[in-house]
């Protein structure tokens, strides 16, 4: 018996760790396993591998100085930290503070205990296009604005945020700016100096480095209060003993990514494009949660709605096939509430529902995105075939 075949599709999720990543971090487990903050030679070492990650990392994303580089365990703590971070030694009484509705919920979350500490937060939305203008930001932007917090690359829909030109308002107005480099961290340019950001957050994960290791970029003069206190590590912005495996392997992990980039993004971007086209040709009722220009998407999110059917069916029939994807509508944590994101750009409820998100990556071949091209139009017909509502919706010729 053949083998299944095993496709995944949602490196948004997360990513394989590179076997070059996990070749770098292996000596730091078990045989340069010092503390990093130990004074003795194995302590050293393990100092030695961490400062010079920290340098590289750095580097790696324009920074000035690789002491604006915190580690952290995640993305989510970074974001965290980030939000609560700063504005707790900025505006320590409250004030307002600007995030964009469609944040990821480790944006969304801390903003809310903001408010139930006394904040005042706008939810900004974006456009249909899945963007963040500028004048809307200008608009909502107020005198005592302390803090503005606008992701670079959407999880779900992919639309890219024009983040140099929203910083640029931001500090017009007097505010600080972070951003949520998650997504897009080594898949596009990410480069601090240019995008003119005070703070941004990036997770190793995403990047074929291992899981429980983020960083916090905070620009030199942010105002920062730690959120996490203990020993005093990471120049007292992050105690806890350094995961120094794991920053090591993030580290890497984002130097493959730009040694990669200029060829794997467009490469990326063309099977993005020949799977969405493709769908988009085979099934009727069904288009791209956005029609943003393709310069604003993600190369390696296609982000597809298909009308009259369940997101999560589709993907249950898809992973009996063994091809793992990812609907909009059951977010992170399995709720079956369409997802905010898509509300955000005034995707209807019931369109919501039906979303898809494909998202590509280092080992995705264009013999993958044939197999799928080949096995989604049934599974979507007799989906439709089978719900008491599509011809309701669509009508008979829709079929
Ligand atoms: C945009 C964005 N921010 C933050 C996170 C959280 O990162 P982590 O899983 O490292 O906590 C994710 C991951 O799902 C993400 O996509």
């Amino acid at each position: 018996m053949d083998t299944p075949r095993r496709i995944y599709f949602d490196y948004a999720a997360t990513t394989p760790v590179d076997k070059r990543v996990m070749d770098a971090m292996m000596p730091y487990f078990m045989e340069e396993y010092g503390n990093a903050n130990s004074l003795y030679a194995l302590g050293r070492d393990a100092y030695r591998a961490l400062e010079d990650a920290r340098e590289r990392f750095a580097k790696g994303i324009g920074a000035t100085h690789p002491n604006e580089i915190t580690f952290t365990g995640c993305g989510t703590e970074s974001d965290n930290a980030a939000l609560l971070g700063i504005t707790a030694r900025k505006s320590p009484k409250g004030g307002h503070v600007i995030v964009s509705k469609f944040e990821h919920h480790a944006i969304l979350e801390p903003a809310h205990l903001l408010e139930k500490r006394g904040y005042e937060v706008t939810y900004l939305g974006p456009r249909e296009d899945g963007i963040i203008h500028v004048e809307d930001l200008v608009a909502a932007l107020r005198d005592d604005t302390v803090l503005v917090s606008i992701m670079h690359g959407n999880n779900e829909i992919g639309t890219i945020q024009p983040i140099k030109e929203l910083a640029a308002a931001a500090h017009q107005r007097g505010a600080l700016f972070h951003t949520d480099g998650a997504q897009t961290l080594g898949k596009i340019p990410f480069d601090v100096a240019e995008l003119g950001v005070d703070a941004a957050s990036f997770s190793g994960h995403k990047i074929y480095g291992p899981k429980g290791v983020g960083a916090l970029y905070l620009k030199r003069g942010t105002p920062f209060e730690p959120q996490i206190l203990g020993g005093g590590q990471e120049s007292k912005k992050r105690s806890g003993t350094q995961n120094v495996p794991g920053v090591v392997g993030f580290t890497k992990a984002l130097e493959l990514m730009l040694e990669d980039q200029a060829e794997e993004s467009p490469r990326l971007a063309a099977l993005r494009e020949k799977l969405t086209s493709g769908v988009i040709e085979r099934l009727e009722n069904t288009e791209q949660s956005t029609d943003v220009d393709p310069a604003h998407r993600m190369p390696n999110i296609a982000s597809l709605l298909i009308k009259g059917v369940e997101g999560e069916a589709m993907l249950l029939q898809l992973d009996n096939l063994g091809i793992a994807v990812s609907t909009g509508s059951a977010c992170s944590s399995g709720s079956l509430e369409p997802s905010h994101v898509l509300l955000s750009i005034g995707c209807p409820p019931e369109i919501a529902h039906g979303s898809l998100r494909v998202s590509m990556g280092r080992f995705t071949t264009e013999t993958d995105v044939d197999y799928f091209l080949e096995v989604l139009p049934p599974i979507v017909e007799r989906l439709r075939s089978m719900s008491p509502v599509y011809d309701r919706m669509f009508g008979s010729s829709a079929r």
